[in-house]
């Protein structure tokens, strides 16, 4: 991977402390795994890992997870605690817009609260389409529309959120069948709430 700035450098350390985070995460695996069938045989790519909270709560229902994330800071802590995951893991450092991931074939890919920091959204679900085997799965997480007041410092923030329907057909026109959304957590700031959507939906086999 290219050396590029890494964003989360000042917050990898402290990342886990904040149990809203811990707590959106949670509310998120619940929710993937209450729609998706996951088994032990499956390996799954967390994109845009950080330090492995979605990671950790999906982890007791998989084989494997692969951590892919363009932070080495995130990657770190994700690393530091590999031991405490339910299931094998791998941190790949790469960046999803940029970087190939040669020769893996993924069962589903979860994510969450990252795709607001990836510009090209349509690229994206092309990445994540040719990453899947057959109707393999997507299930990822992030902020419904918003003001632009989540983040305090909207550096690498692409999108303040997304409009599902927008994202729906992003999906389809990268070959993705099945497109549900529901909403999977709510984050209470002092200043407001924010929700978070889960979308799932399958590569077309
Ligand atoms: C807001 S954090 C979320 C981390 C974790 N998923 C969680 O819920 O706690 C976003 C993560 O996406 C990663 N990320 C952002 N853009 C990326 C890209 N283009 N390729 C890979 N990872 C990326 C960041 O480094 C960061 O770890």
């Amino acid at each position: 991977m290219e050396k590029q700035t890494d964003l989360f450098a000042h917050k990898s350390k402290k990342w886990d402390i904040s149990s809203r985070r811990v707590q959106n995460a949670k509310a998120i695996a619940e929710v993937i795994v209450k729609n998706i069938k996951l088994d032990k045989e499956m390996e799954l790519m967390d994109l845009g890992a950080g330090t492995g909270l979605l990671s950790y709560f999906i982890a007791p229902f998989v084989k494997k997870i692969v951590a892919v994330d363009n932070s080495p800071s995130m990657l770190l802590e994700f690393d530091n605690k590999c031991d405490e995951f339910a299931c094998e893991t791998e941190a790949i450092l790469k960046d999803i817009t940029k970087d190939s991931i040669e020769g893996r074939q993924f069962d589903g890919i979860i994510s969450s609260m990252t795709i607001h920091h990836v510009k090209d959204i349509a690229a994206l679900f092309h990445k994540l389409a040719s990453l899947l085997k057959e109707n393999g799965f997507i299930a990822i997480a992030d902020l419904d529309s918003e003001d632009g007041s989540f983040h305090s410092d909207n550096t690498g923030v692409f999108h303040h959120g997304f409009d599902r329907e927008t994202l729906k057909k992003f999906a389809e026109a990268s070959g993705f069948t099945d497109i549900h959304f529901e909403t999977a957590s709510t984050i209470e700031k002092p200043h407001r709430d924010f929700t978070v959507f889960l979308m799932t939906a399958r590569k077309a086999g």
